[in-house]
């Protein structure tokens, strides 16, 4: 049976009951579970002896024009898919519980999170280091799982917790696709069938990318551009970035050396924005 702890008074309850020597892994998550999360789940499971999740949908790292308020929530489904999987705990606070009247403090780091992303929705970032120290703050794992999905949120967090001195190992999950490639996400669904048919030429341009690294291409510039090209010849996708940057500082550069680089796309199909990237490298 997966415990529910519905408010932080719960969760640090159960916390204090946790033995010491015993290892706890965390799975931070917005809900609406797909395999990705789960493979997740999975991961923390292979290394900790507890696994706990969690299901917040965050308001502070929604931009005004996002989605927060359509944001999928199908929360009986997503318990049902935590009790098969095994996890042992499902932290569901409340925003009220979590962000009590007159919260003035945010944590922000302030040179990962510059690009990207970063660029795009302003604040996003800084929405996502609070409530994850928060959650650190509260759950005190000793590891808690990320995926790589979201690379430049796992390189923020890593940078957070490194900057911080926070007492948690941060492991990361490989990307879990459909069989066409498209990543799963829980904004899937929001796709029409033209755009979901259209949507697997993301990877396909990152997929191109790294085999024209492969071949000999270094230029960072000149890979991106094979990228975005790629992705133009749809008119149903609208490229937001598409660029090839530092694997850990997302910082620009001219050319992938021996560190290797992300790539890392955005792009919208219709009012959806989905996200996708590929490490190239490193040697
Ligand atoms: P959410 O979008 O629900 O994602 C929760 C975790 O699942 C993140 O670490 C994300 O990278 C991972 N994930 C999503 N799709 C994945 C896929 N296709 N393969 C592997 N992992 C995948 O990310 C958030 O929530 C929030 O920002 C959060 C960290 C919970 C803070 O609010």
């Amino acid at each position: 049976m997966t415990l529910i702890l519905r408010d932080k008074a719960s969760l640090r309850a159960w916390r204090a009951k946790v033995t010491e020597g015993t290892r706890i892994g965390f799975v931070p998550t917005m809900g609406a579970l797909h395999e990705g999360h789960m493979s997740l789940m999975a991961q923390a499971r292979e290394t900790a002896d507890v696994v706990i999740a969690s299901i917040f949908v965050n308001p502070l790292q929604f931009g005004p024009n996002e989605d927060l308020s359509r944001y999928p929530r199908p929360i009986e489904a997503d318990i049902e898919k935590l009790e098969r999987a095994g996890v042992d705990a499902l932290f569901l606070p409340t925003v009220e519980d979590m962000y009590p009247t007159g919260a003035s403090t945010l944590v922000e780091e302030t040179l990962v999170s510059g690009p990207l992303c970063g660029a795009m929705r302003p604040g996003h970032f800084r929405g996502v280091t609070t409530v994850v120290l928060k959650l650190f703050n509260l759950v005190q794992p000793h590891v808690a799982v990320f995926g790589q999905k979201d690379a430049q949120q796992c390189a923020v967090i890593e940078r957070m917790v490194r900057d911080l001195d926070v007492p948690v190992e941060i492991a990361r999950g490989p990307i879990v696709r459909e069989a066409d490639g498209l990543a799963l996400s829980s904004r899937n669904v929001y796709l029409s069938a033209e755009d979901r048919a259209a949507a697997p030429l993301i990877h396909k341009s990152l997929q191109a990318v790294a085999a024209a690294h492969a071949a000999g291409e270094h230029d960072a510039e000149r890979l991106a551009e094979i990228g975005r090209s790629m992705l133009a010849q749809s008119d149903r996708i609208k490229v937001q970035y598409w660029d090839v940057r530092d694997p850990e500082s997302l910082g620009a550069i001219t050319t992938v050396g021996a560190r290797g680089a992300l790539c890392a796309v955005a792009a919208h199909l219709g009012a959806t924005r989905l996200i996708d990237n590929l490490v190239i490298g490193p040697e």
